[in-house]
């Protein structure tokens, strides 16, 4: 059994961050940083960024002698409410990143990290949430399609996807 806890990132997480990047990104290594040090320059860029718009994952599992033991830093979202597209003519709530450790997935998350940007998006009177994914990532395509992100252009090995919010001011 687990519980997970979303909660704002801080700098103390720099080097969960980086364990997890390194972990979530094994097999996708085309489409990521691969040492720990471009992960941990990334991670301080993420937080310049938008520190308010950086989310992170705990987990409390629970143990053989039924205690909890929290694990942090399991999944992370940044996202960026002060980005300019340039698709969009407009500013938008930009995910620059999205990643769980492979060991937690398909228990849920990710959906709540990226609930976390939806709000967020919103609280930021954003109506659009964009975010570039690699063309051969098909599992991150297939979850993005689930909240429903569209496919945009292409820019390399790129794919643009955006989602749109109707009603920004409503949560
Ligand atoms: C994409 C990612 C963040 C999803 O995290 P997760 O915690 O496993 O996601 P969830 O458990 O919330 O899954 C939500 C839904 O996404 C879809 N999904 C998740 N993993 C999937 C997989 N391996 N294959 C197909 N669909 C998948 C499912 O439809 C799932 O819905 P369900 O609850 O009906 O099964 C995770 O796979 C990941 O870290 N990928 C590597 C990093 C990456 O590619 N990031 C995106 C860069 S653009």
């Amino acid at each position: 059994m687990i519980k997970i806890i979303t909660r704002k990132a801080n700098i103390d997480d720099c080097e969960n961050f980086v364990r997890c990047y390194l972990n979530a990104y094994r097999g996708l290594e085309f489409y990521a940083y691969s040492t720990k040090r471009d992960v941990r320059g990334y991670f301080k860029w993420l937080m310049k960024r938008d520190e308010k718009g950086f989310f992170s994952a705990d987990i409390l599992v629970k143990t053989q002698s039924f205690d909890w033991e929290l694990i942090r830093g399991v999944g992370f979202i940044a996202c960026d409410s002060n980005w300019y597209s340039k698709y969009e003519n407009n500013y938008v709530c930009e995910i620059h990143e999205i990643f769980v450790n492979r060991e937690w997935r398909g228990l849920g998350i990710g959906t709540l990290l990226m609930r976390e940007a939806i709000n967020y998006a919103k609280q930021k009177s954003r109506d659009k949430l964009e975010l570039w994914v690699g063309e051969r990532n098909y599992e991150a395509i297939s979850f993005y399609r689930k909240f429903g992100f569209l496919e945009k252009e292409k820019n390399g090995c790129w794919i643009r996807m955006v989602k749109y919010i109707r009603y920004p001011n409503v949560r």
